[in-house]
């Protein structure tokens, strides 16, 4: 099931966005909450700092497990998404570190990392609610278009369109790492609920292939038509093109 909600530009995506997962956390402030990396949660992230800050909003219960990490990278690396998360989220909010979860990018066997991370989500029943953002080529996590998918956490190669991407971030496309860690489209679907955001115009064409009734693995993100409760806010420019 899909339930669309198409608002007019970022601001409102990362709006409505804060006000779902916020609405999700007052009801069980012990939440099993998937979380996304990349430009597309920055403001909802800003929107839910600014709810701690006035007070509307308690993470201190809260337990985060973030889809991925590239592979191999050092935690302190500025493009680490752990840095990341660190930067634009729990700095700012009264979540315990010790709550916050992500694969480990410094891990010797990454195939090691990548099972112990999927035992340890499964060890807790999987998430309430999993945040994702979409790849221009329509990946969920590092979900990278294929003939097969990944099931479990898993290490991957990244595309060519996807460190192209990326590249922006980084000094060049030769310093974008060339591998992830990522939770497989089993762990994303075993969610009990997922929240998809996207907005611009470049994520139309990923946006467009979740309108219809057909799933393909050339387009990952399409396998959450099989899931029961799925939200997509979206914005204008990437709803219609
Ligand atoms: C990245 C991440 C995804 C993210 C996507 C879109 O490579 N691995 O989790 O959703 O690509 O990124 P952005 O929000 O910057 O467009």
């Amino acid at each position: 099931m899909m339930n669309w909600i198409v608002v007019n530009d970022e601001k409102e995506m990362a709006k409505a966005g804060a006000d779902f997962l916020l609405s999700r956390i007052i009801n069980k402030p012990e939440l099993l909450l998937g979380l996304a990396t990349g430009s597309t949660p920055v403001g909802m992230y800003r929107l839910m700092i600014e709810a701690y800050r006035k007070g509307e909003a308690d993470f201190s219960r809260v337990r985060t497990y973030n889809l991925d990490e590239y592979y191999p990278i050092l935690k302190s690396d500025v493009n680490s998404y752990v840095r990341f998360m660190r930067k634009n989220l729990f700095d700012h909010i009264n979540i315990p570190r010790e709550n916050t979860h992500l694969p480990n990018g410094e891990a010797k066997d990454g195939e090691a990392e990548a099972k112990a991370y999927e035992a340890m989500i499964a060890e807790v029943g999987y998430m309430d609610v999993q945040l994702l953002g979409i790849g221009q080529n329509g990946h969920i996590g590092f979900n990278e278009p294929d003939d097969k998918l990944c099931v479990n956490t898993h290490v991957t190669a990244l595309t060519e369109n996807t460190v192209a991407a990326n590249a922006r971030f980084f000094d060049s496309p030769d310093c974008v790492p060339k591998h992830a860690l990522t939770m497989g489209i089993g762990t994303i679907m075993k969610a009990k609920e997922i929240l998809l955001l996207a907005n611009g115009k470049n994520k139309h064409a990923a946006i467009e292939a979740l309108k219809d009734d057909t799933v393909t693995t050339a387009i990952p993100a399409t396998l959450l038509k099989l899931h029961p409760n799925v939200t997509i806010v979206c914005d204008k420019a990437a709803f219609e093109g």
